[in-house]
């Protein structure tokens, strides 16, 4: 293994350069101006992953965008992995508060500044590039390998589960790793065995059937803001529970070794609170900051459109408003059943003097993995190998809407090997990142390569 450490160390550099040029690709999957790059991004997917040395690479067209796929099986009686990522990214706006353009990657104090760089383009490439060592110094990898990089991610992955269900022989592996996710703190190699799914809504209110003048009408018509206001401030109770009626019934309770595991990872609330600048944290009583975040679900309004919202004063009663909410789940919960509480509890609360409309726009099932599960160890091994140091169990608070469907229909473990920081802006003006934990992030997949070899 010494010899593709010292190749990936020696080639960062060209490794850096290529990874800008993904980077430059606009692939905005949410918009449909940017269809084109996203286009362009699969294909130079494609390009990298033959230049690197597959035999096989395709890009499957599907209604939305394209996925990549391709696949090196030149190890007999090995073990297979299917790595999966994204190519696709977030919008960039608000555009102003970016100290590079989004779009042009930008070195600075050893990170990369770029929207996608952590999610996911930065963190895609290094499975690609020690790959890319294994067949330059070896001529062959150490296990099978197939490659599925979709550009719909952030758009919930709807095409992909339809690819998945048509193609499960081509998928066929052992186990599926995925680098989406981030590490416990920087330089610390992490295990991340838990993934909390989604539940999201739009919810739009209609009142008198256009704007009104709030003097001559004002105190006469329900105002639909005000109704919307008053709607989500009863969605929480005072001790920060949601009061959907049957919301928590299927939350696994936290076992006591796990409340452990939590605690040893000596989380800072007072640090968390300064790099957020709160004065205080807050959240669900009874429950730590880690335990909130990794093993509870929550509620959130994630945005409000509605009234009059320019410069100045303008008296008007709204005709109509429309809010975004969405939940975070936690095992056992089941985004449907979810979204069947959630409208009928909307529905009972809204009164008789506004129309209420529930859209469900998309959802994720919550994920977990043994940690004890051989896979799952051997990313433990692998991490801890290129780091130098052991690697610490943790669960996350975002969501990766496939993972279940691979877990469901491959019949595969999915492990996680992360090599982002939450404080690396995802979705946020200034994404970025970590160098160092990109060049880490290649040795760990090397590393992983070569444990999971042995499996079998
Ligand atoms: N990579 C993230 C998920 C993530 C974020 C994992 C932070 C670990 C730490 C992924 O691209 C993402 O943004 N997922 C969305 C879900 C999707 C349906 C929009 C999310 O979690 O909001
Ligand atoms: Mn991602
Ligand atoms: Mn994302």
């Amino acid at each position: 293994m010494q010899e593709i450490i010292n190749y990936i160390k020696e080639n960062k550099q060209n490794y850096i350069e290529e990874l800008k040029e993904f980077l430059r690709i606009p692939s905005i999957s949410n918009l449909s101006e940017n269809k084109k790059d996203v286009a362009r991004c699969a294909v130079f997917v494609a390009d990298n992953l033959r230049k690197i040395g597959l035999s096989r690479v395709e890009i499957f067209k599907t209604e939305g965008h394209p996925i990549v796929y391709g696949e090196w099986l030149g190890a007999p009686g090995k073990p297979t992995v299917l790595i999966y990522g994204h190519y696709d990214v977030q919008p960039v706006d608000p555009i102003e508060l970016w100290n590079s353009p989004p779009f042009e990657p930008t070195i600075k104090n050893g990170k990369i500044f770029a929207r996608g760089a952590t999610d996911d383009k930065g963190q895609v490439f290094m499975h690609f590039k020690s790959a890319e060592a294994f067949f330059k110094k070896e001529e062959s990898l150490p296990v099978n390998i197939k490659f599925i990089i979709e550009g719909e991610e952030e758009i919930g992955s709807e095409n992909l589960t339809v690819f998945l269900k048509n193609n499960t022989d081509l998928l066929k592996c052992d186990a599926v790793l995925i680098s989406d996710s981030s590490l416990y703190d920087k330089g610390i190699p992490t295990l991340t065995y838990g993934l909390r799914g989604l539940a999201y809504f739009e919810v739009e209110m209609t009142g008198p059937n256009r704007d009104l003048h709030s003097g001559s009408f004002g105190g006469s018509v329900a105002n639909p803001i005000n109704k919307m206001a008053q709607l989500i401030s009863h969605l929480h109770d005072k001790n920060g529970k949601v009061t959907i009626p049957g919301f928590y019934d299927d939350v696994v309770k936290l076992k006591k070794k796990e409340r452990e595991n939590f605690k040893e990872l000596k989380f800072s609330d007072k640090k968390l609170a300064k790099d957020l600048g709160v004065l205080e944290l807050e959240g669900e009583k009874g429950f730590s900051t880690l335990e909130r975040l990794w093993a509870r679900p929550t509620l959130d309004c994630n945005g409000i459109i509605g009234g009059f919202t320019g410069k100045g004063a303008k008296t008007v009663i709204p005709s109509k408003v429309t809010a975004k909410i969405s939940m975070r789940l936690v095992p056992n919960q089941d985004p449907n059943k979810i979204a069947k509480l959630f409208e009928r509890h909307l529905k009972k609360l809204a009164p008789k003097s506004v129309k209420i409309k529930i859209t469900n726009l998309h959802g994720a099932f919550p994920s977990m993995t043994a940690v004890d599960n051989p896979a799952n160890i051997a990313v433990a091994t692998a991490m801890s190998k290129a780091f130098g140091k052991k690697t610490v169990f943790m669960r996350e608070g975002g969501s990766i809407p496939i993972v279940t469907e691979f877990s469901k229909k491959l019949k595969a473990p999915v492990v996680l090997m992360g090599l982002g920081l939450n404080s690396e802006n995802l979705h946020s003006p200034n994404e970025h990142f970590d160098l160092n934990h990109f060049e880490l992030g290649i040795m760990s997949s090397a590393y992983f390569m070569s444990e999971f070899s042995n499996l079998k």
